[in-house]
């Protein structure tokens, strides 16, 4: 079997409910992080990894994601005749960024079943799943430091970080034998447990490098929960025919799919912009005295 990690898949064809109205008639997807769309952080971590084919899940009213990552003649060449070629050159730069190939899930049926909608241009290669609502911000891409463990331990491995023992109950749990301080040979995975019943406290927040038999799995992987064939069933499966590794992964997480975790976010990637940083201080050092 290759070994090289070489395609990503990126499922957004859920409904973005939590983040209604906005999502009412735009993709959850495309809602920026002060002036990039999610998306487009979560494509840039991956070709940072080296992935150079990126396998968009996507569904109805979701044409805003392709049109993103394509040129934009129009605008790109009327920048440019008012000799704004900066902004043309951030325009193109998004089009040229990667190899964008989408693939339609009719029906929401789970982000198992999102996964497996890619299967047929995955084929028998391994690949790498970033989930758009989990902003990961590290000097190693998270992707990469995942890849790279596939890479060397020809073995599975999902992306995990230590939540707080009252916040199992949001994630996806895994359970095994720790190798190292960092790195679990997985034995069970739980989704959203009780804390009494959570195996460890290490969550999957939405980074994975997988062996292609994870398509075996989820095609007898049974719906769960509200009929949704649910990922983690599959790779539950998968950790009992394959080696499946979890690594605590360097880096910090946002939850962008969740309201707080979203204007964390923002701030955060604002006050790291040279151009913003001040103004952005003086925002906020003015609504806290206000309080
Ligand atoms: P979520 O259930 O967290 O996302 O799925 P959602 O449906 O977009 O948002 P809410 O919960 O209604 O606000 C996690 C990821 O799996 C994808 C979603 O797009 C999201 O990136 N997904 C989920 C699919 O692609 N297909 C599905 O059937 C379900």
């Amino acid at each position: 079997m290759k070994r090289k990690v070489r395609k990503a898949v990126i499922p957004a064809a859920g409904l973005g409910t939590r983040f209604l109205p906005a999502t009412k008639a735009i993709p959850k997807e495309m809602i920026p992080i002060v002036d990039v769309p999610m998306i487009q952080h979560i494509v840039e971590e991956a070709v940072r990894a080296g992935i150079e084919d990126i396998v968009l899940v996507t569904a109805r009213h979701k044409e805003a994601i392709e049109n993103h990552f394509d040129f934009n003649y129009e605008l790109e060449d009327s920048l440019e005749k008012k000799n704004k070629n900066d902004l043309a050159e951030v325009s193109r730069a998004v089009g040229k960024m990667c190899n964008l190939i989408s693939i339609r899930q009719k029906m929401p049926l789970g982000l198992g079943h999102a996964v497996l909608t890619a299967a047929p241009i995955i084929g028998d290669e391994p690949f790498a799943i970033l989930l758009g609502d989990d902003l990961i911000d590290s000097t190693v891409p998270c992707t990469k430091q995942l890849v790279d463990i596939y890479e060397r331990e020809n073995a599975s491995v999902v992306g995990v970080m230590e939540v707080p023992a009252d916040e199992v109950s949001k994630y996806g749990i895994v359970g095994g034998k720790m190798l190292d301080p960092r790195t679990m040979h997985v034995q069970n995975l739980v989704e959203k447990p009780a804390p009494k019943d959570a195996p460890s406290r290490f969550a999957i927040p939405g980074r994975y490098v997988l062996s292609p038999t994870i398509f075996e799995c989820l095609r007898q992987t049974k719906p769960g929960k509200g009929g949704e064939i649910q990922l983690t069933d599959g790779l539950q499966l998968l950790a009992e025919r394959e080696r499946l590794l979890a690594y605590q992964f360097d880096g910090t997480r946002y939850d962008t799919g969740d309201r707080l975790g979203f204007i964390d976010a923002t701030i955060s990637f604002a006050l790291r912009r040279p151009d913003l940083k001040s103004g952005v201080q003086e925002i906020l050092r003015k609504h806290l005295e206000r309080k």
